[in-house]
């Protein structure tokens, strides 16, 4: 699989005599399989259109920083948040000089400053303007502040003499960029690892339109899933249907039931390394499920729904460990730690994280948590109140230093 697969790559288009040559670049991103984003500067429309953008990567474009296409969010926000790899390509002078200033006065500039995805510059300009001691400071500014600069080419420039600020093949800017993607991504602490996560609440039919569930919003797993792709591994997410973003990157397969749920499981389990089970499993299920809608009967007083208990996933997998680190879950409303000490034994976890979520701020469709995490033969560690974001790359930490 390409490192750019489903990668969320914003393209920031400054306006300079090689701005048409983006459009080069993103087609081989997406010839690469990345999603791409464009936010272009005004002076970047004066050479190529917004339209030509916005056509080639079917997203919409920004670049008027007023512009409110969707008032539920603010648009520059929303793309830096997006974000996941920031190229500014070509990159002007002015456009180094702003983000060696902090400057952020247009749609790009603005996003550039309200990102913290990586960043990567691509100058392209007159040699003269290249060379300027102001420029240098810039650019020297830009690699002090952690962003990757690629030097220019050496060629036949625009003005029409030859001198170096020409904007490299965009074949060369793609190459750069997948080489330092690939070094940072072997340097991170889950590289070559596969993780699978679990997440959301199952759902058990009663009838082809109700059915059991439980308040698990799927924010747990999904912030689980995302950062343990952002430390670099193969990751596979298990999720009941929720209302959230796919996270980029991850292999993502939908299941409804408790019995789906462990099927798909069972069938990845031998190719995982590290399990970590977010998802709210349903205890219960209806014994039978009917085809068609129950219709209350007149007259009818009340009805009952006989359960079966569904399969317990973690204690069917204890005993098909090998290589895996197996992290569950625990929700519990009372005794938080007795349950969970017995619940780390009897599962044979590696790792149990156990929240009370009868305490406010934790647990169920929150973005806050606060987690104890139990691992065998050692002290519990309860964490503080976090964002859920913050609670995943502790668990994941946690669950390297712990061999995972
Ligand atoms: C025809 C033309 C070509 C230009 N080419 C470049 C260029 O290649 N690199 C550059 O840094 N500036 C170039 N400029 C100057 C920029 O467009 C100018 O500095 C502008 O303010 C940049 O705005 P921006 O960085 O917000 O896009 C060019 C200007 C014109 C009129």
């Amino acid at each position: 699989m390409s490192i750019w697969q489903n990668r969320h790559v914003t393209v920031v288009v400054s306006g300079g005599i090689a701005s048409y040559k983006a459009i080069y670049l993103i087609r081989q991103f997406m010839q690469q399989g990345a999603i791409v984003r464009v936010a272009m500067t005004p002076h970047a429309a004066a050479f190529v259109t917004p339209l030509t953008f916005q056509t080639l990567t079917q997203q919409p474009v920004i670049c008027d920083e007023f512009t409110m296409q969707d008032p539920q969010h603010v648009v520059h926000v929303e793309l830096a948040d997006w974000t996941e790899l920031m190229v500014v390509v070509p990159a002007t002078a002015n456009i180094i000089a702003k983000m060696a200033t902090g400057l952020a006065d247009d749609a790009a500039t603005t996003t550039i400053l309200a990102t913290t995805a990586p960043k990567y510059v691509v100058p392209a300009m007159n040699s003269h303007m290249y060379a300027n001691p102001a420029t240098q400071r810039n650019i020297a500014q830009l690699i002090a502040d952690g962003i990757q600069v690629l030097t220019p080419a050496t060629g036949m420039l625009a003005e029409g003499y030859v001198g170096k600020g020409r904007l490299p093949e965009p074949s060369t800017i793609l190459s750069w960029l997948t080489q330092t993607l690939l070094s940072q991504t072997k340097a991170l602490p889950l590289h070559g690892k596969r993780v699978l996560v679990t997440a959301g609440g199952t759902r058990e039919m009663i009838d082809p339109v109700r059915y059991i569930s439980n308040r698990s919003s799927g924010k747990m797993g999904y912030a689980v899933a995302q950062a343990a792709r952002e430390m670099g591994a193969d990751v596979t997410l298990i999720s009941a249907p929720t209302a959230l973003t796919k996270p980029a990157g991850v292999h993502y397969v939908e299941i409804n039931s408790a019995e789906e749920l462990a099927t798909t499981v069972k069938a990845h389990f031998d190719a995982t390394d590290l399990l970590v089970m977010a998802a709210a499993v349903s205890d219960f299920r209806p014994v039978q499920a009917v085809d068609q809608k129950i219709k209350k009967q007149p007259g009818q007083n009340g009805m009952t729904l006989e359960l079966a208990e569904t399969e317990d996933i973690l204690k069917t997998l204890a005993p098909l460990k090998q290589h895996q680190f197996v992290v569950g879950f625990a929700a519990e409303t009372q005794n938080l730690l007795a349950n969970a000490e017995k619940k780390l034994a009897a599962k044979k976890l590696d790792m149990l994280v156990a929240n009370d979520v009868s305490k406010p701020g934790v647990g169920f469709n929150g973005d806050t948590n606060q987690v104890t995490l139990l691992t065998p033969n050692s002290t519990p560690v309860t964490t503080n109140l976090l964002s859920k974001q913050a609670i995943a790359q502790t668990i994941l930490k946690a669950a390297i230093e712990r061999g995972a």
